[in-house]
């Protein structure tokens, strides 16, 4: 099924309008109203990247699942959207290593342009929190390239930040692509983990990441269960 036109008829609606976008990715599921859509960010360099890495690093039984997307062409467009975090960019590409490099400079390239989200407001993990985190999604329901059945893209983590323990149903894979860092997992305890590691969360196990020194950059993926959901933690 060819979803371009769907979506990219209903932002041509609401170009140069005032929106109600709804931030839901990873189950945020409060709405905010965005008001500038930029339709012309070229996402093909930085979606052959980010493919390449899901091609090379996936498990045989995740990789199977991978769609044949257009990288040439978004299904969907999406309103530009800053983040604090995004500050830690230049740095991410000094920590990388070469291979990955690439995919960051595209980010830093078109960060301008891009949609970065947050799923987590104040009242989860704090405000310094929100300063050192965020993420933007280029697969999945209401992502840039469309599907039902996967969700991908990268997760940014500023230095001396803790991800708290958090579940979710679906299962998930990370692959660091710049800096370390600590992840928890309950039946392993803490383990360090960096670039050329592959952090496996089944479902609704609990987790969690920490970095100290350094930012860290992640790509994830998501199958199975609700993918859209907001990761569940302890409430203090
Ligand atoms: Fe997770």
């Amino acid at each position: 099924m060819d979803y371009s036109d769907q979506y990219l008829g209903e932002i041509q609606i609401k170009q140069n309008t005032a929106i109600s976008f709804s931030h839901n990715a990873f189950g945020f599921g409060s709405k905010r109203t965005m008001q500038k859509i930029n339709p012309s960010v070229d996402m093909s360099h930085l979606g052959c990247e980010w493919m390449d890495i899901l091609q090379t690093q996936c498990p045989p039984d995740w990789k199977a699942l991978l769609p044949s997307v257009n990288l040439a062409r978004t299904d969907r467009l999406l309103p530009a959207n800053s983040l604090p975090v995004l500050s830690y960019l230049p740095e991410m590409v000094e920590l990388a290593p070469s291979y990955n490099q690439p995919l960051i400079k595209e980010l830093i390239k078109h960060r301008t342009k891009l949609h970065f989200n947050q799923t987590y407001g104040e009242d989860d993990f704090g405000a310094d929190f929100l300063k050192r985190y965020g993420w933007i999604k280029f697969l999945g329901p209401d992502a840039y390239w469309h599907s039902d059945s996967l969700s991908s893209g990268l997760v940014l983590l500023g230095d001396n930040v803790l991800y708290p323990e958090h579940w979710h149903e679906a299962e998930e894979l990370y692959f660091p692509i710049s800096g370390s860092g600590d992840w928890y997992h309950e039946n392993y305890g803490w383990r360090p983990k960096s670039p050329g590691d592959c952090i496996a969360h089944e479902s609704n196990v609990k987790h969690a990441v920490r970095t100290s020194g350094e930012p860290l950059l992640l790509l994830y993926i998501w199958r199975g269960g609700d993918l859209q959901q907001k990761s569940d933690y302890h409430k203090r």
